[in-house]
């Protein structure tokens, strides 16, 4: 049994169940979303500081223009007057969209993963903001990600793609399951899918720092599929967290599961966003080396490498170019950390660490080194060279890989031709 005797359906087309999962920011990159698209299944893109992310593809100044227009708060803890342009977070998410889905070659769909924990000190209007230039853009999907809000569909329910674009929710339980149902039945536009995302997952997760290996992804998804069935929903339930090999994927397909996205495996294609360096830094991890701690200011705990560079941030907060964490009023518990350990420090000496890092930047210079449980296994889904880094496979090895792979086998990338 393999991946590919299974088929995702989804509103009247089918997919390769192979979907790689949203990764901010820029990690999914409009190339890794385009080999999956290619290859007849679902790619992601993340609009997670989209501004940013146009400024780095197509050398526009979102960035600069905002962090010179609020220059005059860098230095004051209240950043309640720094505001996005929604006309501004409107152009580039149209900008970015376009780009991506205009390059379209295959049967596959590109779909956006939408963090609804960036707040951006606006939450519901960019939000809206954001869902609706999708849309416009010509987005196959609409994943609904962190932070997951029962208003959101209202946000956009006067959209005229409401009812046709693919509205699809990431879940970590039933409960949270039930809930945001309840109001989407009371809209008549249930999900189209929905992502169950267990414990091993990278990015944040829906569990506690302490508790997270006490639940496990098999288990919700069971009671997801079993809670669907009682309530006579067809909803496609797609796994997500931990799933390594081809035969876990298909394992998961024959219990019900209708597709599995995945993630950690393609952090190290050629096609991601993260610099060379650190795809080798993460191919080198050990178990150890990987953490679940509450350093995202998003309060939610993230999976991280433990020697990510953004946890010895001690940076004054960047909240006028970036700012896209910032709570409505202008909060983030960056902020108050920052100020904090600033009060702390002692004369003469270094500001130590504060707790909390500033997560836009951090994951604007791909200095949070977030990934999943699983990063440690990656050095055996590649090969070694003669200086002793590893080959980075091509997106299109590893997704075959996941579908035509069986007996937890993994095939290796075809050794790179020397000049
Ligand atoms: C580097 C990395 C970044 C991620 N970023 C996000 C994100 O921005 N939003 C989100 O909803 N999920 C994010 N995730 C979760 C993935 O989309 C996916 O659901 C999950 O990692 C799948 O499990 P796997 O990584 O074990 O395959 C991220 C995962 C990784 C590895």
């Amino acid at each position: 049994m393999i991946v590919d005797n299974f088929r995702l359906q989804l509103g009247g087309k089918e997919y390769v169940p192979i979907v790689i999962g949203g990764m901010g920011v820029n990690i999914s990159t409009t190339e890794l979303a385009l080999a999956a698209e290619k290859l007849g299944g679902i790619g992601h893109i993340s609009d997670a500081e989209a501004g940013y992310v146009c400024d780095q593809i197509f050398g526009t100044s979102y960035t600069a223009n905002k962090r010179k227009k609020y220059s005059e708060y860098a230095n004051n803890p209240d950043k309640s007057a720094v505001l996005f342009d929604l006309h501004e977070v409107a152009e580039a998410q149209k900008k970015y969209i376009e780009y991506t889905v205009s390059q379209k070659t295959g049967n596959g769909a590109i779909f956006l993963n939408c963090m609804e924990k960036l707040t951006m000190n606006n939450a519901s209007e960019t939000l809206r903001v954001r869902l609706a230039s999708a849309m416009d853009a010509g987005i196959d999907g609409l994943t609904l990600a962190a932070g997951l809000n029962l208003r959101t569909l209202d946000l956009i329910q006067d959209h005229p793609r409401f009812r046709d674009v693919k509205i699809g929710i990431i879940i970590s339980s039933v409960r949270a399951l039930a809930i945001f149902l309840k109001r989407a039945v009371r809209l008549d536009r249930i999900p189209d899918y929905i992502i169950v995302e267990g414990p091993l997952a990278g990015g944040h997760l829906g569990f506690g720092p302490l508790d997270w290996h006490t639940f496990d992804l098999r288990t919700i998804v069971t009671e997801v599929l079993d809670f669907l069935k009682k309530e006579n929903l067809h909803i496609p339930v797609i796994p997500a967290g931990g799933i390594f090999t081809g035969t876990d994927a298909a394992e998961y397909l024959a219990m019900g599961a209708s597709g599995v996205q995945v993630a950690t495996r393609f952090t190290i294609s050629q096609e991601a966003g993260l610099p060379a360096a650190v795809k080798q830094h993460y191919i080198n991890a050990e178990e150890k080396d990987i953490v679940v701690n509450m350093a995202s200011t998003t309060g939610y705990p993230m999976r991280m490498l433990r020697n990510s560079p953004t946890l010895s941030y001690t940076m004054k907060p960047n909240c006028e170019g970036l700012g896209y964490l910032l709570e409505n009023g202008g909060k983030c518990t960056y902020i108050d950390a920052y100020y904090k350990a600033l009060e702390e420090k002692k004369p003469g000496e270094k500001i130590v660490p504060p707790e909390k890092t500033c997560l836009c930047t951090g994951m604007a210079r791909y200095d949070c080194w977030t990934c999943g449980h699983m990063t440690y296994r990656l050095k055996d889904t590649t090969i070694r060279l003669a200086d002793g880094s590893w080959q980075l496979p091509s997106a299109e090895e590893i997704f075959l890989d996941y579908q035509f792979s069986k007996d937890q086998q993994i095939r290796l990338p075809e050794p790179a031709k020397t000049a």
